[in-house]
């Protein structure tokens, strides 16, 4: 008989093989998880790198750099474009009121020298206050970021956007549902605007209705929304103090004349979709973290370091004069504006009835000539100022403001405190400390052996605001 058929082979090797599959498959299978854990500690070390950049003031002690600011930038747009759950909950957490009845105040252009100062007081009684700016140059853009610092150390996100990003203003609402807006973000400057006009109509008119229109339309329910108008809408009128009820239809710069716009455009969306709306017309405000375009503030950069500065008379040969207004008051300004703001009435882009509509001015109610201006800080510096005197060209400078408050008076309580002299001490204390310069005498008294001010600049860096 013949033996059958050996298969004991065949089935070994079918056995072996199979046992090969499996071992291939859970080696596979091992290998995919292991592919897996890969793929996750690389989304988690790249999310905790974006959540890093995302904080500078975590780690960096210095003024970043423009090759930081700016790699900072590009990194926090691309994360800024309204991305996930992290960022929603950074923006709610910074946007939360932590007091009952508090407001939710998105502050647009809050790393600008009105927006810090106005944000930080928000939030030390217990609003919640979400930042926005774009970090433009018109000044040095390491002063905002800076400030910037200074917010986030009090738990104040600033998102880096611009306000004519449309599509992030409406996730913003979603997102939170803001009472108020404190709309600042503006391009500033009256001479600028003769070198760049292009740029105070992209801020100050596309830039607002930009704004306005999502509030009108998309925000849930509508925020109240305070905005800076300026004292320029005044102009040519020529009856002081300045009163709101006074001829505002002669601008004497373009700036000037899209401030005046802001003001129309502020009457449509109020009439048409119910925002309630109050325009604040500041009168030179001065201080600490002030901004470097302002006469006191590049004057007591040039009398330190020696250099010429320019004074204007008026064609009449008078001294030209400001109702310089200390920052603490304009801010006690903002927050009685802001506190006294009626509801909006419209929902969807639909007014339900009337809303609210203010204006008004914010100024110190006391003018000084520039030369006294001068003067004050020759004697905080301890050093003489190099003047040069010439008459004022026509570039949209007017000769003179003096604002009368008896309506934000009235309406919330405005009540200018700091003279001139006393703010400048301020400015000038923060200014040698932020720069790190040395200690001129009249301020030095003290204060010796305590090292260099230069070290105590730090100090203002990682948050604390001199005046305050
Ligand atoms: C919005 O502003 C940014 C500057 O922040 C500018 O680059 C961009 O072109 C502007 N977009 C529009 C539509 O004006
Ligand atoms: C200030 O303005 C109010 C109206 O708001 C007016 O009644 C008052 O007379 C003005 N004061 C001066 C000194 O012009």
């Amino acid at each position: 008989m013949a033996p059958p058929p050996d298969t004991s082979k065949t089935t070994k090797l079918e056995r072996y093989n199979s046992y090969i599959r499996r071992v291939n498959s859970t080696k596979l299978l091992a290998a995919s998880t292991n592919l897996l854990f890969r793929a996750t500690l690389l989304t988690a070390v790249v999310l905790i790198l974006l959540f890093t950049l995302h904080y500078p003031p975590l780690l960096a002690g210095h003024h970043p750099s423009a090759a930081s600011a700016h790699s900072h930038r590009s990194l926090l747009s691309s994360y800024s474009s309204y991305g996930g759950a992290t960022w929603e909950r950074e923006v709610r957490r910074s946007a939360t009121p932590r007091r009952r009845g508090g407001l939710s105040v998105l502050v647009t252009g809050a790393a600008g020298f009105v927006g810090t100062h106005c944000s930080l007081a928000l939030k030390k009684r217990g609003d919640g206050v979400l930042g926005l700016d774009n970090f433009n140059s018109y000044y040095d853009p390491s002063l905002k970021r800076s400030r910037q610092k200074l917010l986030s150390h009090h738990g104040i996100l600033v998102i880096d956007a611009d306000i004519n990003d449309s599509k992030l203003l409406i996730k913003l609402f979603d997102v939170v549902p803001f009472s108020h807006v404190l709309h600042l973000a503006a391009q500033a400057g009256v001479r600028y605007a003769m070198r760049n006009p292009q740029s105070y109509v992209a801020s100050n008119v596309a830039g607002l209705v930009s704004l306005f229109e999502v509030a009108a339309k998309h925000a849930d329910p509508q925020p109240a929304i305070v905005w800076a108008s300026s004292s320029s809408v005044y102009g040519l009128n020529t009856a002081v103090p300045f009163s709101e009820l006074h001829r505002t239809d002669r601008p004497a710069s373009l700036y000037a004349a899209t401030k005046k716009a802001g003001e129309a455009i502020a009457h449509t969306y109020n009439h048409i979709y119910g925002l309630s709306i109050t325009g604040l017309r500041f009168f030179t405000v001065y201080g600490p973290w002030g901004r470097p375009d302002m006469a006191y503030f590049f004057f007591t950069k040039a009398i330190l370091s020696g250099n010429a500065i320019t004074l204007f008379k008026t064609r009449d040969g008078v001294d030209v004069q400001r109702d310089f207004t200390y920052i603490d008051d304009v801010v006690q300004g903002c927050l009685g504006a802001l506190d006294t703001a009626g509801k909006s009435t419209g929902t969807g882009g639909k007014k339900r009835g009337p809303a609210q509509l203010r204006v008004y001015n914010l100024g110190n109610t006391s003018p000084v000539p520039v030369g006294k201006m001068v003067a004050i800080l020759e004697e905080l510096l301890a050093k003489k100022a190099k003047k040069n005197v010439v008459t004022m060209p026509r570039n949209g400078d007017v000769p003179y403001t003096h604002a009368n408050v008896t309506l934000a008076q009235k309406d919330f309580k405005y009540r200018p405190t700091t003279d001139l002299a006393t703010g400048l001490r301020r400015f000038v204390k923060w200014y040698v400390e932020y720069y790190g310069v040395a200690a001129p005498h009249a301020q030095g008294k003290g204060k010796r052996g305590k090292g260099s001010v230069g070290e105590k600049g730090k100090d203002a860096n990682t948050g604390r605001v001199a005046s305050a």
